[in-house]
């Protein structure tokens, strides 16, 4: 990415100029239509990950949650089994690292042309509109493509939060990897064999308040390139919305669940049985708000593309291509609603 100035030190000084950099603003968020429903059909699902595993409860949740990945492609997840010290404990680190001065956080900032670090993804020109956001992003597996110079040491706690926390999530992640795989009518071992030393990386977001909230994006309209996302709302401030039939929803995360969500590379190999959904985050005018999004992949030598087993009978959608290639190909362009998966669109 480009280099951009910090959105925290921007949303600060706007308490003495009320100056809103038009790179900022975007008049496209201001006339979609967002819908406040109560209903409980504009709701995603949530599905028990506790009964998944249990005997008795585990194919009628398993159906469920193979209804939500052709329906919705996203779903709560509830009784997930990432331990709440793990969880308090990653929480923390994020709001202190936020806290601290600009200059002691510029000590972990992006390197040229590089991912991890503190900084922005997706800037590619010095044109292009810009997020309402801060980040941290680092990769968490494999482990040797750890950069552990750019985590963070403040606060001191940081580094070891992150390793416990991207372990865990990884774990909870692979295990429902393979229950969607036997959804899908695939072989778990197969699957568990692709995510072995799988690619991880997490995306930490600060959404500073702006007081033009409806004028800005916290985060432009895009899908995952994963093959599954796992997202945490440290604090109670909601901001993301998903794209269903050309309306903005709102999710209402329930307390302590993952909002998890399927990436590109999934509905792929899925043969497009399971939808990849846009998705985007807003700010508000009053709270700073925070998440965490854990994205996973494969291992760095798998190829990406429509299963073998899931293209008998019906004709592959998508093209075929290695990993390796397909990220560098995601992170070279600038996020654009589901864009990126149309490039790996075969003609129809
Ligand atoms: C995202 O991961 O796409 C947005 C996460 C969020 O801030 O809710
Ligand atoms: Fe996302």
């Amino acid at each position: 990415s480009l280099p951009v100035d910090s959105v925290q030190a921007l949303a600060a000084s706007l308490a003495t100029s009320n100056h809103i950099p038009t790179r900022y603003i975007r008049p496209e968020a201001e006339s979609e239509p967002v819908i406040i429903s109560c209903a409980a059909e504009d709701e995603i699902p949530v599905i028990d990950f506790y009964k998944l595993l249990d005997p008795e409860l585990s194919d009628a949740e398993s159906s469920k949650l193979h209804l939500a990945c052709q329906n919705w492609g996203f779903f709560q997840l509830i009784n997930h089994g990432v331990p709440e010290e793990v969880i308090q404990k990653m929480m923390f680190v994020i709001e202190e690292f936020f806290k601290l001065p600009l200059d002691e956080k510029m000590l972990f900032k992006q390197p040229p042309g590089q991912l991890d670090g503190y900084g922005q993804l997706f800037v590619i020109s010095e044109e292009q509109k810009l997020d309402w956001a801060d980040i941290l992003y680092f990769q968490t597996s494999p482990l040797h493509l750890r950069k552990i110079g750019l985590w963070p040491t403040k606060p001191s706690t940081f580094r070891d939060a992150l390793d416990e926390y991207s372990m865990e999530v990884k774990k909870l992640s692979n295990c429902l990897l393979e229950f969607m795989a036997k959804n899908l009518g695939l072989d778990p071992a197969e699957m568990a064999g692709m995510l072995e030393n799988g690619d991880q990386s997490v995306r930490i977001n600060c959404y500073p308040p702006c007081p033009a909230d409806k004028k800005v994006l916290g985060f432009s309209p895009h899908s995952d390139a994963s093959f599954l996302t796992l997202v945490l709302q440290v604090n109670d401030v909601p901001g993301l919305q998903i794209r269903r039939n050309d309306k903005w929803f709102p999710v209402k995360p329930l307390p302590g669940a993952f909002v998890a969500n399927i990436g590109d590379i999934l509905e792929i190999l899925s043969n497009g049985k399971y939808k990849s959904i846009e998705h985007r985050a807003v700010t508000n005018t009053e709270k700073e708000r925070f998440s965490i999004a854990a994205f996973h992949g494969p291992n760095t030598n798998a190829t990406i593309g429509p299963h073998s087993e899931l293209v008998l009978e019906d004709k592959p959608l998508y093209k075929s291509l290695d990993y390796e290639s397909y990220m560098k190909l995601f992170f070279a362009s600038k996020l654009d609603g589901k864009s990126f998966l149309g490039r790996m669109k075969l003609n129809e």
